[in-house]
C-alpha cells in the first residue's frame, strides 16, 4: 500500500469513529432533580417519542420538533396530551391515546424534564 492510501484509510476510519462517538454523546447529562421526570418519561412516553425525544418510526413524533417549543405547545398542551390524549393533527402517526395511570402530578415531573432536554438540544 502506498503511503497516501494508508493515509486515506486512516482518515476514513477516524471519520467513522468520530461519527459513532458523536451519536453516543447524544445522551444528555440529566441533573439529579430531573431524574424522576426522566424515569416517568421513559416508562410512559418513550415507546412512541423515544428516550432521546427523537420520535419512533410509525409510533410518534420527535418532541424536539419546533412544534413543541413552549411558545407553540405550552405546558398545558403537555398535560392535556398525556391525560386526555390528542387527535392526530400535525403528523400521520394516528391519535395519541390518553396515557394509562398518568396524573397531573407525574406530569409535573415529566414536563420540566422534557423542557430541559429541549433546551440542551437548542430547540429554544
Ligand atoms: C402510543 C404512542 C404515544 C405515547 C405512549 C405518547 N405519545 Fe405523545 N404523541 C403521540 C402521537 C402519535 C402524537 C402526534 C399527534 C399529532 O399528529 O399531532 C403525539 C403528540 C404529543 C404531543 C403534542 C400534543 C398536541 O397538542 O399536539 C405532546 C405534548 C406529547 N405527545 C407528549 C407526550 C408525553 C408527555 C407522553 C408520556 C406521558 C406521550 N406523549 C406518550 C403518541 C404517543
Amino acid at each position: 500500500m502506498k503511503i497516501n492510501q494508508i493515509f486515506l484509510l486512516v482518515s476514513a476510519l477516524l471519520v467513522t469513529f468520530s461519527f459513532s462517538t458523536a451519536q453516543a454523546q447524544s445522551d444528555i447529562k440529566i441533573p439529579f432533580m430531573l431524574a424522576q421526570g426522566q424515569k416517568l418519561f421513559n416508562e410512559n412516553c418513550s415507546s412512541c417519542h423515544n428516550v432521546d425525544l427523537s420520535g419512533v418510526d410509525d409510533r410518534g413524533p420527535p418532541l424536539l420538533h419546533p412544534y413543541y417549543k413552549p411558545s407553540h405547545h405550552g405546558d398545558e398542551a403537555f398535560y392535556k396530551a398525556a391525560l386526555n390524549g390528542t387527535r392526530a393533527h400535525h403528523w400521520k402517526f394516528g391519535d395519541m391515546p390518553a396515557i394509562k395511570g398518568m396524573t397531573r402530578k407525574k406530569m409535573d415531573s415529566i414536563i420540566p424534564y422534557v423542557r430541559y432536554f429541549q433546551k440542551q438540544k437548542k430547540l429554544y
